[in-house]
């Protein structure tokens, strides 16, 4: 960085060193659409499945990291960008560390997504949980809709704060018409599929 009398430090162990001796891949597994369309379940589910397989995960929830890191953020466009600025360096520090990463997170807007793309390149898979806003609203899990519909939440996404649908996602899921189980076997065969990006064959 010029100017800022900042400097960057060549590190001695590198990210192929760290995946050598966990045997897979960084990644980072994107799940983005709208709240209640069950992001949170299922990138927990998956992260499940991968642990079981050996492999070492780090699932990235919004919610949770609203509690700490991002407490200091709102939902504001400029908040939810640097919500999602952020919460990309950090998956681009998990994934530097060789670890699969799941983060859920709304990330409504395609200009924010593109910096996630941008920022992690091909460690970048965008997945878009798909459900429609009636059956998220009819979930609703937190009561969050019903709260927003009385006007007691503003900028809400989908009711008044936009959803932008991803144009170009690496994979789609309909949680409104595929069950969990079907919605995790198929990140995991999209995984594996791709799989000599991500993980040590043999
Ligand atoms: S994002 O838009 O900035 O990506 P993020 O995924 O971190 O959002 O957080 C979304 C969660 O915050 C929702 O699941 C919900 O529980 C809670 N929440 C509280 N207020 C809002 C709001 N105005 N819009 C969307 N989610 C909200």
């Amino acid at each position: 960085m010029e100017g800022t009398n900042i400097f960057w430090h060549e590190s001695r162990v590198c990210r192929e060193d760290r995946e050598q001796i966990l045997g897979q891949r960084g990644v980072v597994l994107w799940f983005t659409g709208l709240s209640g369309s069950g992001k949170s379940t299922l990138a927990n589910a998956v992260a499940g499945q991968l642990n079981a397989q050996g492999r070492l995960t780090y699932t990235l929830d919004g919610d949770n990291l609203r509690q700490g890191l991002n407490k200091d953020l709102g939902f504001s466009t400029a908040e939810r960008k640097e919500n999602i600025r952020r919460t990309g360096e950090v998956a681009r520090l998990l994934v530097d560390a060789g670890l699969i990463v799941l983060a859920a997170f709304i990330s409504p807007l395609r200009a924010d997504r593109a910096q996630l793309r941008q920022l992690l390149g091909k460690d970048y898979v965008e997945i878009f949980v798909d459900c429609d806003l009636a059956v998220c609203e009819a979930r609703d899990p937190k009561n969050l809709y019903q709260k927003a519909r009385a006007g007691e939440i503003a900028e809400f996404t989908g009711i008044s704060s936009p959803y932008e649908r991803p144009e170009n996602p690496e994979l789609v899921v309909h949680t409104d018409q595929e069950s969990l189980a079907e919605c995790v076997s198929k990140v995991l065969r999209w995984l594996s599929a791709t799989s000599e990006r991500y993980v040590e064959q043999g």
